[in-house]
């Protein structure tokens, strides 16, 4: 492995972005803002002409107004599939999703195939395709050889893994802790050295690695951060019973610089479009490497994070008895904070079951309800705080909205009869909204109450 700091010279580089949802509209945009020329390619008419207008279909603080930024630059366009123009690009960013299979715990990566496949034609002899999506090890060696059997020449492949995190998409991608590529030869490793010369000029480290270990970098980390919030979250069930308090006990270990402070936030757990598909996707590609056992640890990880929201759906259970009738309020659906994805999201699957129960469930985020309405138009939207605290027989805080942390205690109080909160993230103040009145239910917190 080299590790290197580099200085490089800043050049503009043609580029072609493959697949604009997340991943790859940040990524585009993240060239352009770096002077890049930038061809996004977009086969969703929706997505595409949204894109065109300086509309992002998602939501991601600061994105937006680049999106607007670099479109006036004339340094971004969008296209809906590959053409003369994309086909002059020196690196072209393959970004498709590559979500769990239907019916089972494995990556699709059909998607990335049919990317590969498609460019295949277009590609210059010195051209080098960059691999971004999340794919199981061993994948970048067949994409290269079946790219290399249609397009007659030997493609130059890297694979090079995005870390960016839904809410700080844009400066994930621009001061990113590390670049990463796996590349087989010297040349792709200078055209990416180029593409990011502004960064590594920073001083971030660029770590050129061979190709599997480049693609198993992303799925470990994933796992890896998968497996301390599973381990603080283990923690909390066993505070749970025994009066200790999981968010004392987080802190206590995190001051050892071993174990850090970080990712240690006990709660309803992880969710999103990468951590929970990324571990089982892990746990399928190591089965079939014949090496499952090695991360089998890995289904624990998955199921103590699942066990959370049984958690909360048994606490509302034992708050109200029968749920049916009663009216329940979920304050965040996303995933996270700053997102409206609500991809394996622990508070809208806590929101379904409860509505499954029987009970009348009303969602307040600040920027998810059209999402929600669009995926599940079952529960109940309400676009103020106040509506949807009103009359509600229990409080969920679902997702750490900066909104909730400062919501004030005593005029929500004033909204209901029976003041009950399950803090689902345990970022209240605990001392405030007892002071309103409320019954404070916190997930791994022995909370005394009244
Ligand atoms: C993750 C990785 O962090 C990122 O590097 C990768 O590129 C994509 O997957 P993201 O899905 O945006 O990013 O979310 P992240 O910030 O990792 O949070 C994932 C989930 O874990 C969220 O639901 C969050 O609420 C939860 N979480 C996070 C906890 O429950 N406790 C914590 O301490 C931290």
């Amino acid at each position: 492995m080299l590790i290197r700091f580099c200085s490089v010279d800043s050049v503009s580089v043609k580029v072609s972005v493959i697949g604009l949802g997340y991943l790859g509209a940040t990524h585009a945009v993240a060239m352009a803002e770096l002077g890049h020329e930038v061809v996004g390619i977009e086969p969703d008419p929706k997505k595409l002409e949204a894109l065109k207008s300086g509309v992002l279909p998602f939501h991601e603080p600061g994105l937006d107004e680049a999106l607007t930024r670099v479109l006036k630059t004339g340094k971004i366009t969008f296209q809906s599939e590959h053409s003369e123009n994309s086909a002059t690009a020196d690196l072209h960013f393959i970004c498709v999703g590559t979500p769990q299979r239907q019916g089972s715990d494995a990556a699709e990566t059909s998607y990335v195939m049919a990317a590969a496949k498609a460019l295949a034609p277009h590609l210059k002899p010195d051209a080098v395709v960059a691999g971004k999506s999340t794919v199981p090890v061993g994948t970048a060696t067949e994409l290269q050889r079946v790219m290399s059997e249609i397009a007659g020449i030997d493609v130059n492949l890297v694979w090079n893994p995005e870390f960016l995190r839904e809410g700080t998409a844009l400066e994930d991608s621009l001061r990113p802790d590390r670049i990463v590529v796996g590349a087989w030869n010297e040349h792709s490793v200078e055209v990416i050295k180029t593409v990011y010369a502004p960064i590594l000029n920073l001083g971030t480290p660029f770590l050129v690695l061979d190709v599997p270990t480049a693609e198993l970098v992303k799925v470990a980390a994933n796992a890896f951060l998968a497996t301390k919030i599973s381990f603080i979250n283990a923690m909390a069930e066993v505070a749970e019973v025994s009066g200790a308090d999981a968010v004392s006990l987080a802190k206590a270990i995190g001051y050892d610089e071993r174990i850090g402070n970080k990712f240690l936030r006990t709660g309803i757990g992880f969710g999103g479009g990468c951590l929970p598909k990324d571990i089982r996707g892990f746990m399928a590609r190591a089965e079939e490497l014949g090496v499952g056992s090695a991360v089998e640890f890995l289904k624990d990880v998955d199921a103590i994070n699942l066990r959370r929201r049984d958690r909360v759906v048994a606490l509302a259970k034992s708050e109200l008895g029968d749920l049916r009738g009663k009216r329940v309020t979920m304050l965040g659906i996303s995933f996270k904070p700053d997102s409206d994805d609500l991809r394996d999201s622990p508070a809208l699957e806590i929101a379904q079951r409860l509505r499954r129960e029987g009970a009348e469930v009303t969602v307040h985020d600040p920027v998810s309800l059209s999402a929600l309405a669009e995926k599940d138009p079952s529960l109940g939207r309400a676009a103020e705080l106040v509506e949807a605290v009103r009359g509600a027989d229990l409080v969920i805080l679902g997702t750490e909205w900066k909104q909730y942390k400062e919501a004030d205690p005593e005029l929500l109080g004033s909204l209901v009869e029976t003041k009950t909160v399950i803090d689902g993230r345990n970022v209240l103040d605990v001392d405030r909204w007892q002071a309103a009145g409320w019954k404070v239910i916190a997930l791994g917190r022995s909370i005394r109450n009244g």
